[in-house]
């Protein structure tokens, strides 16, 4: 039955450029990627800064890379000084967005309330969020891993519809293994998106089967395809590995 059930959940192999990359650097880049990830079975998506999102959706027209952008404000419009709005990115053609990463946490304040907010305004405004969650290393260390996730996640998805679900694509990120080289081992991430399946089993009924919940951090070209090979990972969120065209393109192809 779980074989089945990922079988249909098309894998997502997602990069997150974070602060990374000029304009100019994004079409050096983007043009290596293009050819590179081609011929992948997965959807591939690369989220972008702001300022690479017009290159990055122009470049790409045609190709089977989807964009996304890494933040999304939750009001529609007004005097919020720096923020972008969901209908400013949709009208650039971008179809993803990724909310509530661990850094917007851990350094802008971002909270279980914010990412609700900005998930809602994502989908009203035709938006796919791609959720993060994840613990911190103490909270995994007292054992409270699945709890933590599953908060965050029922938060996250507070007042979103079971047709707004389907536009879903959950992140679990342990924020110990982000930028470290310290991967959750295959076994363990696929428990953990497990109880995030079953967290939103509990709010939705069997429709939690056809969400994507992706895994994140150190995911590379050695160990991604282990990490595929787990009954409830559909993909993965790259940060590092997805600056590096060859890198990224191994991901992507895991499964050759
Ligand atoms: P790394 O792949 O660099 O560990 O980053 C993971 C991440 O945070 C993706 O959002």
């Amino acid at each position: 039955v779980i074989t089945m059930d990922k079988q249909n959940r098309k894998a997502i192999i997602a990069g997150n450029w974070k602060m990374n990359k000029t304009a100019t650097e994004a079409k050096a880049l983007i043009s290596e990627l293009i050819p590179a990830v081609k011929d992948a079975g997965c959807e591939v998506v690369i989220c972008v800064p702001f300022t690479d999102l017009v290159t990055a959706v122009e470049m790409t027209k045609g190709t089977n890379i989807h964009v996304g952008a890494e933040n999304v404000h939750f009001e529609k419009s007004g005097a919020f000084t720096g923020e972008i709005s969901a209908d400013m990115l949709t009208d650039l053609g971008v179809e993803y967005v990724v909310i509530g990463h661990s850094e917007r946490r851990q350094y802008f304040a971002e909270t279980n309330e914010t990412v609700n907010k900005r998930t809602k305004a994502a989908l009203a405004g035709g938006l796919k969020p791609i959720i993060c969650v994840g613990e911190k290393l103490s909270e995994k260390q007292m054992g409270i891993t699945e709890e933590i996730v599953c908060l965050q996640t029922k938060a996250a998805l507070h007042g979103v519809s079971r047709t707004q679900l389907d536009e879903v694509v959950i992140a679990y990120e342990p924020i110990w293994a982000i930028g470290t080289g310290m991967t959750a081992t295959p076994e363990d991430a696929n428990q953990t998106i497990r109880a995030i399946r079953n967290a939103i089993r509990d709010v939705y009924g069997d429709v939690a089967q056809n969400i994507r919940i992706l895994y994140g951090g150190s995911m590379n070209d050695k160990n991604a395809r282990d990490l595929m090979a787990q009954s409830d990972i559909d993909g993965g969120l790259i940060g590092g590995a997805s600056l590096v065209a060859e890198k990224f393109e191994k991901i992507v192809n895991y499964n050759r």
